[in-house]
């Protein structure tokens, strides 16, 4: 899907840089014996610099907090650094000695198993870039107030690549027997949250993760050990994984009844609606941004889908009115964020900017409007609409139901 580029320096033009006759000092040659400080020595674990200000906060914290979002705004290519994935936890983020953890499979199987991390450490690896994204992500996307950022409207939803062992293998170890057909996951947190599986997507591609882009899982992830279900509703992704039970229902645990399920309107609610449909959102301009003069802006967003890869994304700058292919930049992997990037002269009037995914299922990401003739509006969860911002005549950019 090759694009034409419009001649670069014809299509920028850009008039807001700084002419060479205004050059800073700092560019300048180093005048003949002038002393300059030295700069910081090396430090064991380097830090983003202090003037780069990204947090998993976009306002202040309540008390009761349970989960922070990505800055996706702040972000670019397909990567969240580890610290600054979103966090949900239900109970808090416990302190876990990995000499001591350990992770227990029983229930239908031959071998009941007890592995510790150097047991898990020592099997065969994988590393794998996928996202997580939580059902509840974009949930304020189902009232039309919405949300005022895309950090608030699509933040609980972050990409890393995570290493392990498949959770295939280990089920070859203890040896499943024939009239399985779920797993149950319990995580060692203050509440033992835990989730079920089905047994034929956790022979598939499920991974046991201790690595989180390079280095160990983050505490907020689940360190030392987290299951990581690629494409499904994050909740699943059971952190601080101590025990696997093989059985032969799931174990309809609070968190797949009276949480993580959609309610429909006419009282019926959806369960186990684990996978996470195709997805995207413009990071760039959106909300609360300001385009700071007319002329030449990229267009830049995040897709991804829990089915698969990302085929196609279209971008509108007219509220869907018409629709022109992006250029998808970088890698393509499965269940994975992909990045978009569409060339746009901003010609300082109002403009409705939107974003539309197709996965190589053919799947096509829904119109709101879709989307609430299928669902309504009584639920919180798996909200994967077409997303819009508003962009102003002031460069303001707004969110806007559309
Ligand atoms: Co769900």
């Amino acid at each position: 899907m090759s694009k034409q580029r419009p001649s670069r320096r014809a299509f920028l033009g850009l008039a807001g840089a700084a002419a060479a006759s205004s050059l800073h000092s700092a560019a300048q040659a180093q005048a003949p014996g002038e002393i300059r400080d030295l700069g910081e020595t090396p430090t064991e674990y380097g830090r983003p610099s202090p003037f780069a200000d990204s947090k998993r906060w976009s306002r202040a914290p309540d008390a009761t907090a349970s989960s922070s979002n990505t800055p996706l705004a702040d972000l670019e290519g397909i990567v969240t650094p580890s610290g600054l994935h979103f966090e949900r936890h239900h109970t808090g983020v416990p302190a876990i000695d990995p000499d001591s953890h350990r992770l227990t499979i029983h229930g239908l199987v031959d071998r009941p198993l007890v592995f510790s991390m150097d047991d898990l450490v020592r099997m065969p690896s994988v590393s794998r870039f996928h996202f997580v994204e939580c059902s509840g992500n974009s949930g304020r996307e189902w009232s039309p107030a919405g949300a005022p950022n895309v950090q608030l409207s699509h933040g609980l939803a972050s990409c890393c690549e995570w290493t392990g062992v498949l959770l295939a293998d280990l089920l070859d170890e203890v040896g499943v027997k024939p009239e399985a057909s779920w797993i149950v996951a319990e995580g060692a947190d203050a509440g033992l949250m835990s989730r079920s599986v089905p047994l034929e997507r956790a022979l598939d591609d499920v991974v046991i993760a201790y690595g989180q882009n390079g280095e160990a899982v983050r505490p907020e992830q689940g360190y030392p050990l987290r299951l990581l279900v690629p494409g499904c509703e994050g909740s699943v992704s059971v952190k601080w994984l101590r025990r696997l039970e093989v059985a032969h229902m799931p174990s309809m645990a609070r968190d797949e009844t009276s949480k993580y399920t959609d309610l429909l309107p006419d009282g019926k609610a959806r369960q186990f609606t684990l996978v996470m449909d195709a997805k995207s959102v413009i990071t760039r301009p959106s909300g609360e941004q300001k385009l700071n003069a007319p002329g030449f802006h990229e267009i830049r967003g995040l897709a991804w889908s829990g089915r698969g890869t990302i085929r196609r994304v279209e971008v509108s700058t007219d509220g869907g009115r018409s629709w022109a292919d992006a250029e998808i930049d970088g890698p393509r992997y499965v269940k994975a964020f992909t990045r978009f990037r569409s060339p746009w002269r901003w010609d300082g009037g109002r403009h409705v900017l939107m974003s539309r995914a197709t996965d190589d299922t053919g799947y096509v990401q829904p119109t709101l409007a879709a989307l609430l003739e299928a669902r309504g509006r009584s639920t919180i969860y798996h909200n994967n609409r077409i997303k819009a911002w508003e962009v102003q005549e002031s460069g303001e950019v707004t969110n806007v139901e559309a």
